[in-house]
C-alpha cells in the first residue's frame, strides 16, 4: 500500500514584544535613519512585526509551535520519531537547533537535523518529511520554521531592518493510507547568493566578514515573482490539477506586493491568499507555517482544502508544496 503523508496538526508562536511601524520610525529615528509607516505599508504591506527578548531562542518558539502542533495532532511527543527545522538563525553554531529542541520537548533517540535554505526552508523541510514518511523511515515528523531574525538585522539599514520579525510554526506530519501531500517541488541557484545573505562566519574566537542581513531587494523581488509563478505551476503539474483548484495560497510572507502579484499570475483572488505580513513582517523560514496556523486557528482553512504552499529566499531558492489539508 502506498504511504502517503498528511499534516495532522498546527501550532505557532510569537514573542510577545511588538513593535508597529510608529516603533520602528522612533527605534531609527535614535540612530539618525529616517523611515516612515507610510513607505514601508506601501511597499510592503507591513504593519507591524515581533521580535523575541534576549535570551529567547529560535529553540525556544520552535517548542512553543511544536506543543501547539502536537496538541492539535493529538500526537505525544514520545510518539515523534523525526524532526526537522528549518532555520537560519539557529541557536548555536551547533548542535543543530533540532536538537535543542528535541531535549526541549523530552523527546530522545529520533533523528533531528536542521535545513539551511533561508526563506524557502519549511518547503525543503516538508519535502524531505515528506520523503521520509512515503519511504518508511518516519511515521509522525516535527517539521517547524523558527527564526530569531531580529538577531541579525542592521538597525543602520532601512532598507532592509523594517522588513522582518521573529517567529515560529510548526507541523505535526503523519504517514496516512490517503494523500495529504500531492507534490512538492524545490530548487536553488547558488548563482545569486550575493543579493540575500548574511556574509559573516566564526573563525578563530573571532567573527569575520559581516554577520548582518544585506538584501538587494530589488533582484531578490524580480527573481520572486518568476520562480513562485513557475513554481506552483510545476507541482500542481506534477499533481494533475489545476489553479483553479487551489482553496488556499499560502505563499511566503516577504511583500504583499510579490504575494497580488503570485495570485494575479495564477488567476487567483486575493481573498484565497492568506496574508499575515501586515502582522508579522517577514518571518523568514516561519512564515508559511505561520501563516499556516493562523488561518487555522482563524477557522479559514478547513480540513480537507487544498493548500499552495511556496517559499522563495536566500540561496537563491525556492519551492512549493501542493496538499489536502
Ligand atoms: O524573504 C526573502 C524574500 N525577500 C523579498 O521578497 C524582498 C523583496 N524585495 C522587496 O520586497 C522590495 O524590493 C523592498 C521592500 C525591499 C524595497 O521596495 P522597492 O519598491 O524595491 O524600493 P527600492 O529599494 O527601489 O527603494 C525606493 C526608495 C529608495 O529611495 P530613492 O533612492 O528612490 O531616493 C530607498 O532609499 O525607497 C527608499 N527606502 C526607504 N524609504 C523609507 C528604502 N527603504 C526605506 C525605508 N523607509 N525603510
Amino acid at each position: 500500500m502506498t504511504r502517503f503523508a498528511r499534516i495532522t496538526g498546527t501550532g505557532s508562536s510569537l514573542p510577545p514584544r511588538r513593535l508597529s511601524n510608529a516603533d520602528m520610525v522612533d527605534l531609527l529615528a535614535r540612530r539618525g535613519v529616517e523611515t516612515s509607516d507610510e513607505w514601508i505599508v506601501e511597499r510592503t504591506g507591513i504593519r507591524a512585526r515581533h521580535f523575541a527578548d534576549e535570551g529567547v531562542y529560535a529553540s525556544d518558539l520552535a517548542a512553543d509551535a511544536c506543543r501547539q502542533a502536537m496538541s492539535a495532532a493529538g500526537v505525544a511527543a514520545q510518539d515523534v520519531d523525526l524532526i526537522i527545522v528549518a532555520t537560519s538563525t539557529p541557536d548555536m553554531v551547533f548542535p543543530s537547533t533540532a536538537a535543542i529542541l528535541q531535549h526541549k520537548l523530552g523527546i530522545a533517540g529520533c533523528p533531528v537535523f536542521d535545513v539551511q535554505a533561508v526563506c524557502s526552508g519549511f518547503i525543503y523541510a516538508l519535502t524531505v518529511a515528506h520523503s521520509l514518511i512515503a519511504t518508511g523511515t518516519a511515521s509522525k515528523a516535527l517539521v517547524v520554521g523558527s527564526e530569531v531574525f531580529s538577531r541579525i538585522l542592521d538597525f543602520n539599514d532601512r532598507t532592509t531592518c523594517v522588513l522582518f520579525g521573529d517567529g515560529a510554526g510548526a507541523v505535526v506530519v503523519e504517514a496516512s493510507d490517503r494523500p495529504g501531500i500531492l507534490a512538492t517541488d524545490i530548487h536553488a541557484d547558488g548563482k545569486h547568493s550575493g543579493i540575500l545573505c548574511v556574509p559573516g562566519h566564526v573563525s578563530g574566537g573571532a567573527i569575520l566578514g559581516d554577520p548582518l542581513l544585506k538584501m538587494d531587494g530589488q533582484a531578490v523581488f524580480k527573481l520572486a515573482v518568476g520562480v513562485l509563478e513557475d513554481t506552483a505551476r510545476a507541482t500542481l503539474a506534477k499533481a494533475g490539477r489545476e489553479a483553479a483548484d487551489i482553496d488556499w495560497l499560502i505563499p511566503h510572507q516577504a511583500n504583499i506586493r510579490i504575494m497580488q502579484s503570485t495570485a494575479r499570475k495564477l488567476k487567483l483572488p486575493m481573498d484565497k491568499v492568506v496574508v499575515t505580513v501586515d502582522q508579522h513582517g517577514n518571518t523568514s523560514a516561519a512564515s508559511i507555517p505561520l501563516a499556516l496556523d493562523v488561518a487555522v486557528r482563524a477557522g479559514q482553512v478547513k480540513r480537507g482544502d487544498t493548500l499552495m504552499l511556496e517559499g522563495v529566499g536566500g540561496g537563491f531558492t525556492w519551492g512549493s508544496v501542493l496538499l489536502d489539508f
